[in-house]
Parts: C-alpha cells; sequence; structure tokens
C-alpha cells in the first residue's frame, strides 16, 4: 500500500523575542529560574503589528509551496487548525487562500477548506483529516495543506502569560511522503474537562493545575487505547517522541509517566529491578493511598536512573529545542516538536530512515491522541531546508514596555496605535480592514 504522510513542513516564527529570563521575570517580580528551569522555556516569540494568524500561516506555506515547486491546481484541501481565529463563520484557510493567490499563478477554487478547532490537539486531527482523505482516495492525485497558527496569548498578569508564543507551521500531506509515514494504529483518551477554555472571549480561562492534571490522565488514556489498537510501547521501538509542548517543564511530566508505562513488564523494568525495585501493582495493595504514595516513590527513583536518562536524551530532549525559544503555539506546538526532534538528530547525523516517531498530542477540553509514524528516506532533505534557527536569531528583542504595548494591539477589546518594530521584506501583512469588517492582506516586497 502507497504511504501516506507529511511530504514537507515550513515554520514561520512570529518576529518578535521577549526574553523571559532577563525582561518578563523582573517585571513579573519573579526569579528567572521560575522560567528557563521550572518550565523551561527561554523566550517567547510574539507578532509585530502587521502579523497575526493568516501572515504567519500564509508565509509558511508560500515558502512550502514554493519550495516544492507546486502550484494551487496542486491542492485539493487545506485546513487550518487554530485556536485564536478571529471569525466565527468564515474559516481562516479561506484568509489564507486569498494571501496565496496574490502571489501565485491560478486559484484554490476547487480546493476544500475548513477550521478545525480542540485546542491544541487540532493540528494532529487536521493531520488525520487529510490522511483519511488521501487514503480514500477522494484526492485525485492531489495534496492537502495543513496548517496550524496560533497567537497563543493569555490575559495579562494571567499564570499562562509565562508560556505565551506565536507562530505558524504548514505541512503538505501526500502519497509517498518525504519526511514520515503516518500509520493506522491510534490511540485516543477524551472526556468532557473544564481545564482551558474560550466561551466567547479572546484570551483563554484557565485553570492551569488542573490542565496539567488533565494532560497526563487523558494521555495515559490515549496510550492504552493505542496499545488495545495493536501499538507496541516499548521504548526502544521509538527515535523521537514528540509531545504537545506547552511547556518543556509538561513534557518533562509527561515523559517519565510515559516511561514507567512503557518498561512496565519489559525486560527493562527486570533490569532496572535490582537498583530501584519492581513497579508496584495495585493488586498487591489493600488501600489505593498506599499504592499511589509507592508509585510516586517509584517514579522518583526511575526517574534518576540512567536508563531513563539516556532514554529522554535520546527521544524526547530533542524535540524541545525549538519550543523552549518560542513558548507554546498551541496547535503547531506537537508539530514543531516533531520539527525539532528530526532536526537534531540531523545534525547529530542520526540515521532514522524506516525508523519509528510516538506522536502525542493534546488539546485541552481535553483530548490527547497518540500515533505512530514512520521516518521516509527523504527526510535529511526536507529538514535541512529549515530555517526556523535563523528566525529565532533574527528575531526582534523587546522591552516590557514595548511588549505590554504590542500585547494591547493583539488584544481585540484595546485600542492602540503603535508603529511596527520590524520591517516586513517578502511576505505577507495586515494592513487594515475592509467594509465588512474582515481583515485584508498584502503581500510586500
Ligand atoms: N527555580 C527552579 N524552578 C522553579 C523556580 C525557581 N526559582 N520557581 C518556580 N519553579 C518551578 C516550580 O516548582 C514549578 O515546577 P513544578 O511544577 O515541577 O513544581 C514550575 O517552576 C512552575 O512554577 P509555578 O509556580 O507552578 O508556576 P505558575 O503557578 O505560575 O504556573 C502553569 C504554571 C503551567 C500552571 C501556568 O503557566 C499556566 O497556567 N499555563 C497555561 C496552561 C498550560 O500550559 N497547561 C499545560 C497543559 S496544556
Amino acid at each position: 500500500m502507497t504511504e501516506v504522510g507529511i511530504d514537507g513542513i515550513e515554520i514561520w516564527a512570529g518576529k518578535l523575542e521577549l526574553d523571559l529570563a532577563e525582561t518578563f521575570a523582573p517585571a513579573q517580580d519573579d526569579d528567572p529560574g521560575k522560567y528557563t528551569k521550572g518550565l523551561g522555556l527561554y523566550s517567547s516569540s510574539l507578532p509585530d503589528v502587521y502579523e497575526d494568524i493568516v501572515t504567519m500561516a500564509a508565509n509558511a506555506s508560500k515558502r512550502l509551496l514554493e519550495r516544492k515547486g507546486l502550484t494551487p491546481d496542486d491542492i485539493g484541501r487545506i485546513d487550518v487548525a487554530t485556536e485564536s481565529s478571529f471569525d466565527k463563520s468564515k474559516p481562516i484557510s479561506t484568509y489564507v487562500a486569498g494571501c496565496l493567490e496574490q502571489t501565485f499563478e491560478g486559484d484554490f477554487h476547487h480546493a476544500n477548506k475548513g477550521e478545525r478547532k480542540f485546542a491544541c490537539v487540532s493540528g494532529t486531527q487536521a493531520l488525520d483529516d487529510a490522511y483519511n482523505w488521501i487514503r480514500a482516495g477522494r484526492n485525485r492525485g492531489r495534496k492537502a495543506l495543513v496548517i496550524a497558527t496560533d497567537t497563543a496569548l493569555y490575559e495579562r498578569d494571567d499564570p499562562g502569560e509565562a508560556t505565551q508564543g506565536a507562530g505558524a507551521v504548514a505541512m503538505l500531506i501526500d502519497e509517498d511522503p518525504d519526511v514520515t509515514a503516518l500509520s493506522d494504529a491510534q490511540g485516543f483518551g477524551s472526556a468532557d474537562e473544564t481545564d482551558f477554555l474560550k466561551p466567547n472571549q479572546q484570551f483563554p480561562s484557565v485553570d492551569g493545575k488542573r490542565s496539567m492534571q488533565v494532560y497526563l490522565a487523558r494521555m495515559r488514556e490515549a496510550m492504552m487505547d493505542f496499545e488495545r489498537n495493536g501499538g507496541d510501547t516499548h521504548p526502544d521501538n521509538f527515535e523521537l517522541i514528540p509531545f504537545h509542548t506547552p511547556f518543556p517543564g509538561m513534557v518533562r511530566k509527561a515523559a517519565v509517566l510515559g516511561y514507567r508505562h512503557c518498561i512496565r513488564d519489559t525486560e527493562i523494568e527486570d533490569e532496572l529491578a535490582e537498583e530501584i525495585g519492581r513497579q508496584p501493582r495495585p493488586e498487591a495493595f489493600d488501600d489505593e493511598e498506599e499504592y499511589l504514595d509507592a508509585v510516586k516513590e517509584y517514579t522518583e527513583a526511575l526517574g534518576e536512573t540512567d536508563a531513563y536518562a539516556d532514554w529522554y536524551e535520546r527521544t524526547v530532549q530533542p524535540t524541545l529545542a525549538i519550543s523552549e525559544q518560542v513558548g507554546n503555539w498551541y496547535t503547531g506546538s506537537v508539530h514543531i516538536a516533531r520539527a525539532a526532534g528530526l532536526a537534531e538528530a540531523l545534525e547529530e547525523g542520526r540515521e532514522l530512515s524506516g525508523r519509528d516517531l510516538l506522536v502525542a498530542s493534546y488539546g485541552s477540553g481535553a483530548q490527547a491522541e497518540i500515533h505512530a509514524e514512520t521516518v521516509q528516506p527523504g527526510w535529511e532533505d526536507e529538514i535541512a531546508q529549515l530555517n526556523i534557527q535563523e528566525q529565532i536569531e533574527s528575531r526582534e528583542p523587546i522591552d516590557f514596555e514595548q511588549y505590554e504595548a504590542i500585547h494591547d494591539v493583539h488584544n481585540h477589546d484595546a485600542e492602540t496605535d503603535m508603529e511596527p518594530l520590524t520591517t516586513p521584506e517578502g511576505e505577507f501583512v495586515f494592513d487594515g480592514w475592509g467594509r465588512m469588517g474582515e481583515r485584508k492582506y498584502t503581500y510586500v516586497e
């Protein structure tokens, strides 16, 4: 059967850089260690005045289509995943298509466009939709453009403010893909949860601590579902494990729990038994609290072992390299984790072709999805073309006053008039409002 999966990836980061330790922490009267060590974040990427979810999505997509030598006729589907939409009816994909039509010959009139919503997991859901569309044979040789784009901003002084970020990831989904092939094995963990939501409001209502618990609970459920559906989660099966990364500290918490789950009843648990004992089993305890205490103690000891450190260093740490510099990109977050992991592996000369990734996506509200992907022979050439590190390095650093002003610029309820801090070049920009309240865009040479 022909493989279907990700044929190309492009990433576009918001152009401004808020340094969390140097600029944000002192203004909040916080120890910088809370950000760099606790949350594992160094800086946030934020959009300049002329940037938004449409410009970032269109800019990433333009680069992707050009690099792959494609025209609008080659695209049969455009899905945008976002939780920052400014329009409740007209999907962001139509705005993006309108932008791209300004610079490409032809149009996207025969592409099916939509918008996917389920907090941060919707980027992966859009990927699944594209995969299913191609697998069903309804694509007629055409490819899907899947874009995850967000301005992940919180209310000022919300604890989530520390984890903000903005950027877009554009992915081309096709047969015979160059980056990864998706497999049919999937697991879901989904429940009606109230941890993070935006009931008719721009900035989220967040119960941060609860959202972390829900993330872990739904991931565990998804992992068990993945296993029931034939997925083998032995830790040696996977070269990289990109997680949804609201901040790297969250992934650190999830990784050790995941490792504990995956080594149960394997030779790894046996080998570690002499050092830290075997995992507590519920049937050996009369009291649930005692069992949970024993599990906690075992997990802490497991996190200190060399076996865990080696596994984490190889499969998880590389996936955090972009996130720690840009913050949370909501729908794009797990997709920058995949890209970061592959980019680090390329730099280290790791041979990944034919090897598997385990992709762990999550969205508040809440749903986790676990699926496997197989790295394809073209991955090195594709990943070598990413320029995200250059984008990160060339961002414009902002001071706290500028941060406050730019937050207001992107706050739909605040009135501000601010000059851009950077000069756009060769990109789409937001340039004002149309007669029906629509946002308008032009391409700047
Ligand atoms: N040095 C080292 N670590 C430090 C530190 C210091 N000086 N100061 C604090 N820390 C650690 C804390 O111990 C904590 O780590 P722990 O969770 O392992 O104990 C971490 O830094 C964060 O500090 P905390 O005080 O818990 O932060 P907070 O209460 O301001 O908020 C979130 C943290 C994640 C709840 C908040 O950022 C949030 O609401 N984010 C949005 C929701 C989200 O992303 N949820 C995740 C699931 S999607």
